[in-house]
């Protein structure tokens, strides 16, 4: 196979994090209009359910969501590596393995967070994977897990993968307590340690690493970069307010880039709506993730009660979100 790979050539600067049930394909396509350079990831999908499943489904997207990175779950070096090829195949630019999620359901398939305590075999994963596929392959990780949350525990790990071949790391500053708390209670309660990902980077000045986790707004991205990372990923942040990603592509990427108005975004996303729907997409699927649209701003309450109002009734079409334009002029106006 010729080898294509250049983990140079993806722009990691800003990215959207794999967040289940949130970044499906319609929210990656409202996140694209924010912000052309983002480097968009997929929720987690299970190589098992890529192999065995209805892989054309799952990894279905519009083209205009590109860049896009593939989140796979699993601990099968084969499959794994099958469903990167997949993943490769549908034309995703990046690969990247989940071992930062602590949900039970993660736990008891033996992936997600609980792989950082077996390094070797996450090396093997990368290395299938990387065996697999001309792109860039990359690992999504805690600082530690449970009681392991020294930093030598993550750098060993760190080394493990990287030594393995992994393209970049992105690393979410918590660690990841799989007793006892639920995985919301998880993005919460451990302590943010940014400090460790510093460090790594320091000792690793040539890998491309990824700092994530309680960064909100431009000035935190602005100062992760200017201490040496090469990229920052926001989760909630984005998903809750997505002008932001418009404010860090401005920030970090084009300074001429001019954020978005949302009744722009409502026309494109009306558009959008009305292929979807000739597909059976109902706008609620849609919609649902554009409560964050006047995110701050004056009439925010008016536009989410508006959306789970109307927009939310089935049969509803598209054109329903335009009789919410006086809530976005008087936005605009304030
Ligand atoms: C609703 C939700 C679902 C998530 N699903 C995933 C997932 O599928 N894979 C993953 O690696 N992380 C997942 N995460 C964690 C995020 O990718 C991210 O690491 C975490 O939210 C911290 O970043 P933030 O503080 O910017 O939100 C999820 C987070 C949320 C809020």
């Amino acid at each position: 196979m010729i080898r294509a790979r250049d983990p140079g050539r993806l722009d990691r600067r800003v990215s959207v994090a794999p967040m289940m049930d949130w970044t499906d394909r319609h929210c990656r396509y409202l996140h694209r209009l924010y912000a052309p350079h983002a480097l968009l990831y997929t929720e987690m999908i299970t190589a098992a359910a890529l192999v065995r499943g209805d892989a054309a489904r799952l990894l279905e997207h519009d083209p205009a969501e590109h860049p896009l990175a593939l989140q796979l779950g699993g601990s099968d070096p084969a499959e794994l590596a099958h469903a990167a090829g997949l993943g490769a195949a549908a034309g995703y630019a990046e690969i990247n393995l989940n071992c930062g999620c602590p949900s039970d359901r993660v736990k008891s398939g033996a992936f997600g967070a609980c792989l950082m305590l077996d390094p070797p075999r996450v090396a093997e994963c990368v290395r299938a994977m990387r065996a697999a596929v001309d792109r860039p392959v990359t690992v999504k990780c805690r600082i530690g897990i449970d009681a392991r949350d020294d930093y030598g525990f993550f750098a060993d790990f760190a080394g493990a993968v990287l030594e393995a071949g992994a393209d970049a790391l992105i690393v979410h500053a918590r660690t990841a307590i799989l007793a006892g708390l639920s995985p919301k209670e998880n993005r919460e309660i451990p302590p943010l340690k940014h400090e460790y990902v510093y460090r790594l980077k320091g000792e690793r000045a040539d890998t491309p690493i990824v700092l994530n986790g309680g960064l909100a707004d431009p000035a935190a991205a602005r100062a992760a970069i200017a201490r040496g990372l090469d990229g920052v990923m926001i989760g909630r942040a984005a998903y809750h307010r997505p002008a932001l990603l418009a404010e860090l592509e401005r920030e970090l990427i084009d300074r001429e880039w001019a954020i978005p108005d949302p009744i722009e975004i409502v026309e494109r996303m009306v558009g959008y709506a009305h292929g979807q729907a000739r597909r059976g997409v109902r706008l609620h699927s849609i919609t649902r993730h554009m409560h964050g649209l006047l995110g701050g701003r004056d009439g925010a309450r008016a536009w989410r009660r508006f959306l789970s109002d109307m927009a939310g009734r089935p049969g509803a079409p598209p054109e329903t979100l335009f009789s919410a334009l006086p809530i976005l002029k008087r936005a605009a106006a304030a």
